[in-house]
């Protein structure tokens, strides 16, 4: 019977790219989706950014743009990404759109008019400054516990201690350095308490792994807390109806946007979607999230749907975080890498393998250890499946005119029946999210191809004019082979599988494995996937490094922007006339300039400012060749805090503006300005 499922991945904030942490999350839930879909199941996977919140309403304010024009770049970005990766989910929307507030607004009322919303008025830290509440991210003090310097507002890196942001002594908020005050306000709350009984039940049974479920019972033991889902303005956000000034927690409706996503969705395809939110639904509904948001999803998310008459999901599945040769991801290491940047130097289907021989359906940490990586795609998917195709292809053009052998051999029915008969143990393992176990029985199906192969010597028996039907057979049962194995990787793979779709002139089904292909003609083989080698891999870790020195930009270069269009650009927030009158603007004279060995983007400059002399290393290469910079004059913040780089110590920066690359422009002084002159 076909199943209908609808699949979610956790929501990217729209504040950063994605990077190949992300990546495991979004790569699982593609595989596991591809494969519902190849097994014939009716399987939609509905997914959004997640645009609100403080720190995407601080950050456009720092970079001087509007919250919207921030998250609508960013959703470019990421769906850019999305496609680079072959990911496939059948809508990405986002939290900031108008099906959200519709869906928030529903849950809201519907869980206000069951009872499930309280108001209380309670104490929280206020930056009188900025004139906002602070989150407690936003606010760092000494842990009231252990006394550790340095701690942010909800719990204690050093011992582990969870408190209240107000607990926190002499705290500091992160927004403007002001000392906070406290300060009432009235927020709203879900009562979470409600579904206590509720939730033990449905967190022991099937939705939820046991591991999450024991962590989850020490919250429901103690009885869960009711949960503040309202902030005050300033905020970015969906405002509550019945509450003016007050806005949706970004966690109230992140997950809803599951269901806003799947409305839009259904903008498209006309279907019903409320239908399978309804507590009887004919649908399956499965989360992929990472296991630090389980408490969002097993507790608070299944609370909700329930408190507001919807059904409930029926699985949430938890994944590991990834660790790079051991290490947690490092900008400053390089393995903190981009999507684009993995793109830019080799091949999504790379990763997407790597990560899939390494997944299971627990929450182990995933390590991708760089050597394995190259060995084992190199030794897997080009020394053994591409093998298999390249071996027979050329045989079969040559000799054949291209075409498989008439009928399949009657001694070679068996070992076919073998490889068909394996899609069971596979399909099983897919469904599991055990794909390691799902890779391995895959590659033992093609060292026994080539085994196969090796044992037949067709390269020897074509040299025999007698054995040319047999040469036929081998080869038509070596690609009859390939076919298969490719069948089974296509959930990971799908691009080659599409390339060998091509190839084999035949769609690649689960069905259609049940006969081999015989007396077919195919296409002239084309190498289908070439070897990764330790210079790509270098030059990802290398770029990454380069643009984490050349972003963390004090020391490098102060550019008005790297936006294409910089003379619309909005202004940045206002500064006082004190805030200005820190900065030491003074002439400098380009003494030298030198490339920066090792980096994309850097330029050492030697500066002098008349009283000294300065090393600073300025991201603007793009736009210069080292020579034609000595002799001019420019402008340089003098009194800037020295920073250490990996190619040694900048000490200032320069001013330039223009959106980058080679429209970047240094700021050059009029005649008569001479080096050490203070900028008034
Ligand atoms: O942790 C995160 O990255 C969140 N943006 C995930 C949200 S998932 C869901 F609830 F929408
Ligand atoms: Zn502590």
């Amino acid at each position: 019977m076909t199943r209908k499922i609808l699949v979610t991945s956790a929501l990217p904030y729209a504040n950063g790219p994605l990077h190949i942490g992300h990546l495991i999350e979004y790569i699982q839930t593609d595989i596991w989706v591809r494969y519902q879909r190849l097994a014939g199941n009716q399987c939609q996977w509905v997914w959004a950014d997640d645009a609100h919140g403080t720190a995407i309403m601080l950050r456009a304010e720092k970079e001087g743009i509007s919250p919207e024009t921030l998250i609508d770049r960013m959703k470019v970005e990421h769906e850019r990404d999305i496609e680079g990766f072959l990911l496939s989910p059948d809508n990405f929307h986002t939290t900031h759109s108008e099906e959200n507030k519709y869906c928030a607004e529903l849950m809201y009322e519907k869980l206000r008019d069951a009872g499930h919303i309280v108001r209380r008025t309670i104490q929280q830290l206020y930056d009188a400054e900025k004139e906002m509440f602070l989150p407690d991210r936003y606010v760092k003090g000494t842990c009231p516990n252990c006394k550790s310097p340095d701690q942010y507002g909800d719990n204690c890196e050093v011992c582990s201690a969870t408190y209240a942001a107000i607990d926190l002594i002499d705290p500091v908020s992160q927004v403007s350095g002001a000392k906070p005050v406290l300060k009432d306000s009235e927020q709203l709350f879900f009562a979470a308490s409600h579904f206590t009984d509720m939730l033990k039940e449905w967190t022991s049974g099937p939705a939820v792994q046991d591991e999450i479920a024991n962590k989850l019972k020490e919250w429901l033991d103690n009885g869960l807390h009711d949960w503040d889902i309202s902030r005050n303005s300033p905020y970015f956000g969906f405002e509550i109806p019945d509450a003016p000034g007050k806005y949706f927690y970004v966690w109230l409706d992140a997950p809803i946007a599951y269901m806003a996503s799947h409305k839009h969705l259904a903008q498209r395809t006309g279907e019903d979607y409320l239908k399978t939110w309804e507590p009887n639904s004919d649908v399956e509904l499965y989360h992929f999230i990472g296991k630090d948001i389980s408490n969002f999803h097993c507790l608070f998310w299944p609370a909700m749907l329930e408190g507001a008459g919807f059904r409930k999901p029926t699985g949430v599945f938890c994944h590991g975080f990834l660790m790079v040769d051991d290490a947690k991801m490092s900008k400053s290491r390089g393995t903190s890498v981009t999507a684009e940047t993995w793109l830019k130097f080799l091949k999504p289907e790379y990763l997407r393998y790597y990560y899939a021989t390494k997944l299971n359906s627990g929450m182990v940490d995933l390590n991708l250890n760089l050597d394995d990586f190259i060995n084992r795609v190199n030794a897997d998917l080009v020394g053994k499946v591409v093998n298999i195709a390249s071996r027979c292809a050329g045989f079969i053009s040559k000799q054949f005119d291209g075409k498989l052998a008439p009928v399949y051999a009657e001694s070679l029915q068996a070992d076919y029946d073998h490889f068909v008969s394996a899609k069971t143990i596979i399909g099983d393992y897919y469904e599991q999210r055990e794909y390691g176990k799902a890779m391995r029985e895959i590659m033992l199906l093609a060292e026994h191809a080539n085994t196969y192969i090796n044992d037949e010597e067709p390269w020897v028996k074509i040299k025999d004019e007698n054995a040319r039907d047999e040469v036929q057979q081998i080869c038509t049962a070596g690609l009859n082979y390939f076919r298969i194995i490719m069948t089974y990787l296509s959930p990971v793979l799908p691009e080659l599988a599409q390339k060998t779709e091509q190839f084999l002139n035949t769609q690649l089904t689960l069905d259609g494995l049940a006969q081999p292909l015989v007396d077919h003609k195919i296409e002239k083989f084309k190498p289908l996937l070439t070897r990764v080698e330790r210079t790509q891999v270098d030059k990802i870790i290398e770029a990454t490094r380069e643009s984490a020195e050349a972003s963390s930009d004090a020391g490098s270069v102060a550019s008005a922007s790297n936006n294409k269009e910089a003379s619309l650009e909005p202004l940045k927030a206002e500064i006082s006339i004190d805030d200005f009158s820190k900065v030491d603007l003074r002439i400098a004279t380009i003494v030298d300039a030198q490339e920066v060995k090792g980096a994309d983007k850097l330029v050492q400059l030697t500066l002098d400012i008349g009283i000294e002399k300065r090393n600073v290393f300025a991201g603007i290469k793009s736009a210069y060749a080292p020579a034609d910079l000595i002799g001019r004059k420019t402008v340089m913040v003098a009194n800037l805090a020295p920073r250490k780089m990996r190619f040694g110590l900048s000490e200032g920066m320069v001013l330039a503006a223009g959106p980058g690359g080679s429209d970047l422009f240094i700021l050059t002084p009029d005649e008569g300005a001479d080096n050490g002159m203070r900028v008034k």
